[in-house]
């Protein structure tokens, strides 16, 4: 199955597509998580990216849709995925058409103050990515992750000014998508204020594995 996971920064769509992962066994491709890693190995790519994504402004959509193109033409990609947090605008939905047809793609509705709540309290491992929360999700140990013991630390586009900074784009860029998905009649809605395991479910039963 070949999933887009829609909707504002710090909906939970990250937390959600580990799960679907799992459960679909379908690679969790996240165009932020790419863009993360070479960030931390500081390749060019990383390099160029930095300042943008740490100010919560989107990469242009020349460089994301390359990106897109040659990881969805890997082998593992050709059973399924999960894009998650692309497309992001018109232009790169547009071009996604030209490159695998999708045809579901999930809407995760939630409020900003919730947004805000969740992307402050956000901690992440520096070593494997895993995404924790201080109130909704902590780890067992404050600031160590769970699964490989690592620290955890604030992402730079978590702090308040790049929260707000990022809603808005998401508003102006990305929020388009809701109808350009909704008239093509693939879009469904899911209520992402519940706990995890009570999104999957519902997920699970929306669209039931082949
Ligand atoms: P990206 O990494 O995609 O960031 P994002 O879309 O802003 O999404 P987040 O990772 O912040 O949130 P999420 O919805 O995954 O929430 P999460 O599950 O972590 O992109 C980062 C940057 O890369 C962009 O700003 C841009 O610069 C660039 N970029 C990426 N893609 C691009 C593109 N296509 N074009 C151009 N630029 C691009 O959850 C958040 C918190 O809430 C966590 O702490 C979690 O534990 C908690 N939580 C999750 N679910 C629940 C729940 N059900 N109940 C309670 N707490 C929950």
């Amino acid at each position: 199955m070949k999933f887009i996971f829609l909707g504002p920064p710090g909906a939970g769509k990250g937390t959600l597509a580990a799960k679907v992962a799992e459960s679909y066994n379908i690679p969790h491709i996240s165009t932020g998580e790419i863009f993360r890693a070479a960030i931390k190995a500081q390749t060019p790519l990383g390099k160029k990216v930095q300042a943008i994504i740490d100010a919560g402004s989107l990469v242009s959509d020349d460089i994301t849709i390359e990106l897109v193109r040659e990881r969805l033409s890997q082998p593992d990609a050709q059973k399924g995925f999960i894009l998650d947090g692309f497309p992001r605008t018109i232009p790169q939905a547009e071009a996604l058409e030209g490159i695998v047809p999708v045809n579901a793609v999930v809407n995760f509705d939630i409020a900003d103050k919730e947004v805000v709540e969740r992307l402050s309290g956000r901690r992440v491992c520096r070593n494997c990515g895993q995404n924790y929360h201080v109130k909704f999700m902590p780890p067992a140990h404050e600031g160590i992750c769970d699964s490989c013991k690592a620290e955890l630390y604030i992402r730079d586009d978590d702090k308040i000014e790049a929260i707000t900074h990022r809603l808005e784009v998401y508003r102006e860029q990305t929020a388009p998508l809701i109808d350009f998905y909704r008239n093509k009649k693939v879009l469904t809605d899911i209520d992402a204020r519940p706990l995890t395991s009570a999104i999957l479910k519902e997920f699970e039963a929306k669209f039931p594995k082949n």
